[in-house]
C-alpha cells in the first residue's frame, strides 16, 4: 500500500522533454545550447565559497531548525531594506525560517498550512512551477488553475469570490515563472484583501525579485505594510539564493510573513528534519548582507536581454518582461514540435510551454510557447539566439 495521493504527482516537464527528444540528432558541428533549464550558469561569489570551505568543520554539530540568530538576522535586515520595512520591521525571530532552498519550503508549507478534512482548492497560476500543483496534491487538497492572459499572469482581478471560497492556500509568483511578469501592488493589495475575507494563506514565490531591468519589483510583504497589514497576516513570501546569487546548489532560502503560521511551520519542520548546514547558514548569511554581486548579476542579465532583443527583435512575441530571466516566445507551430525541430536543427534546447501547463475546459494556456531561460554566459546566450533567429527565418 501507498500514499494514494503519491500518484496525482505528474512527471516533472524535463521528464517529458528527454522523452521529446529521445531519438532527436542534432548537428555535429553544433555544441548543445540548453535554455531549457532555469539553473543559473553565471559564476556564484568567491567569497561565499570561502566561507563554506572556511566553516566546513562546523559540519560536526547539529544544526537547529530556526537558523542562527546572525542568518535570521541577515534575512531580516536584507527584507526590512529591500522591501521598506524600517517603519515597522519585521522581527526575524518569528516572522522568518530558512529553508533548503525554496522548492522543499513551498512543498512542505501546503500541507502545514491546510487542513485536509475541509477539502476546497490550493489557487495557483496556470502555467506554473510544478510544486505548487504536487503540493496541492499531497496536502489531499486540488489546484484550482488560475489561466495566465497575454500579461503573463493571471487576471487576479476577473476571479469570482466563488473561487476564493473553496481555496484554502493561493500561490503568486512575482516575477512569473515562466512569463517574468510581475504582480503590480494594487492587484497584491486586493489579493491581501481576499486572502482576509476568505481566510485563505497567500503565499508569493519570489525567487526572481533580484533579476530585474530597471524597477525592483513590489514584494508582498512591502504591500502588507503600505496597506496597514503591518503583521503580514495571511501572507507568506518565499526567497532564494539560487537565482539572486547563483548558488542553485547551495539550497539557501528563507520563507517570512505571518507569525502564526512561522511557528507551527517551525514544529512541522522540526519533524520533518530539514534543518540547513551550519556551514550553508554562515555562508547564506554573507551572500543576504552583499548587494555588490547582486548588482553585477543583474547587470549580465540585462545586457542579455537587450541582445535578446537585438537579435530576435519581435520575432515569436518576445518582448523583455523586465524581470526573470525567462524569454515566453510564441511558436509558429505546436510548441513540441518547434521544440524538437529547433534542436535538431540547431541543437539549441527549449521547453514547450505546454509541459509547464494544464488543460483546463480544453485549453492548455502554456501551449504555443515556449520558455527560453537566458542562464547562460551572455556569449552562450548570443550565439543560442542566433541559431533560433536563423531557425525561424529559415
Ligand atoms: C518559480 C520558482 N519557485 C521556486 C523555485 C525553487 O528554487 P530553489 O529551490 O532553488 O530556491 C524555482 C526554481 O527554479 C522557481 O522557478
Amino acid at each position: 500500500m501507498l500514499n494514494p495521493d503519491l500518484h496525482r504527482l505528474k512527471p516533472y516537464p524535463f521528464e517529458q522533454l528527454a522523452a521529446l527528444f529521445a531519438d532527436a540528432k542534432t548537428p555535429d558541428d553544433l555544441k548543445p545550447i540548453p535554455l531549457s533549464i532555469g539553473e543559473p550558469q553565471h559564476t556564484p561569489p568567491q567569497f561565499v565559497l570561502d566561507a563554506l570551505v572556511e566553516h566546513m568543520g562546523l559540519i560536526a554539530k547539529y544544526p537547529t531548525t530556526r537558523g542562527t540568530d546572525s542568518l535570521r538576522q541577515s534575512i531580516g535586515t536584507w527584507l526590512n531594506r529591500r522591501f521598506s520595512l524600517e517603519n515597522d520591521p519585521l522581527n526575524p525571530d518569528t516572522n522568518v525560517i530558512p529553508v533548503n532552498g525554496t522548492r522543499e519550503a513551498i512543498f512542505a508549507a501546503v500541507q502545514a498550512a491546510v487542513d485536509r478534512r475541509a477539502g476546497g482548492t490550493v489557487v495557483i497560476p496556470n502555467p506554473f512551477y510544478q510544486i505548487y500543483e504536487g503540493a496541492a496534491f499531497m496536502a489531499g487538497l486540488s489546484p484550482h488553475y488560475l489561466p495566465i492572459t497575454e500579461s503573463g499572469q493571471p487576471d487576479y482581478h476577473a476571479v469570482p469570490d466563488a473561487v476564493w471560497k473553496d481555496c484554502q492556500f493561493c500561490f503568486i509568483c512575482t516575477p512569473g515563472n515562466p512569463t517574468g511578469t510581475v504582480i503590480d501592488e494594487a492587484t497584491l493589495a486586493m489579493l491581501i484583501e481576499k486572502a482576509h475575507q476568505f481566510d485563505f494563506w497567500l503565499a508569493s514565490d519570489e525567487c526572481y525579485s533580484e533579476i530585474y531591468r530597471d524597477t525592483p519589483p513590489a514584494g508582498l510583504l512591502e504591500v502588507c505594510a503600505t496597506t496597514g497589514n503591518t503583521e503580514f497576516k495571511k501572507c507568506l513570501v518565499f526567497h532564494s539564493l539560487s537565482k539572486r546569487s547563483n548558488l542553485p546548489g547551495l539550497r539557501s532560502g528563507f520563507v517570512a510573513g505571518d507569525a502564526d503560521f512561522i511557528a507551527p511551520f517551525l514544529k512541522y519542520r522540526t519533524y520533518h528534519g530539514c534543518s540547513m548546514s551550519m556551514a550553508v547558514q554562515k555562508a547564506s548569511e554573507l551572500a543576504w548582507a552583499d548587494e555588490a554581486h547582486v548588482i553585477e548579476n543583474r547587470a549580465l542579465y540585462t545586457r542579455k536581454f537587450k541582445q535578446a532583443a537585438e537579435i530576435l527583435g519581435d520575432r515569436m512575441n518576445t518582448s523583455d518582461p523586465g524581470a526573470g530571466f525567462y524569454l515566453w516566445a510564441k511558436t509558429p507551430m505546436a510548441c513540441d514540435t518547434f521544440s524538437r525541430e529547433l534542436y535538431e536543427a540547431t541543437g539549441v534546447t527549449v521547453l514547450p510551454g505546454q509541459y509547464l501547463g494544464r488543460e483546463v475546459n480544453g485549453i492548455n494556456p502554456g501551449a504555443g510557447f515556449v520558455r527560453m531561460a537566458l542562464v547562460a554566459e551572455p556569449d552562450t546566450c548570443r550565439e543560442a539566439l542566433e541559431r533560433i533567429q536563423s531557425f525561424i527565418t529559415g
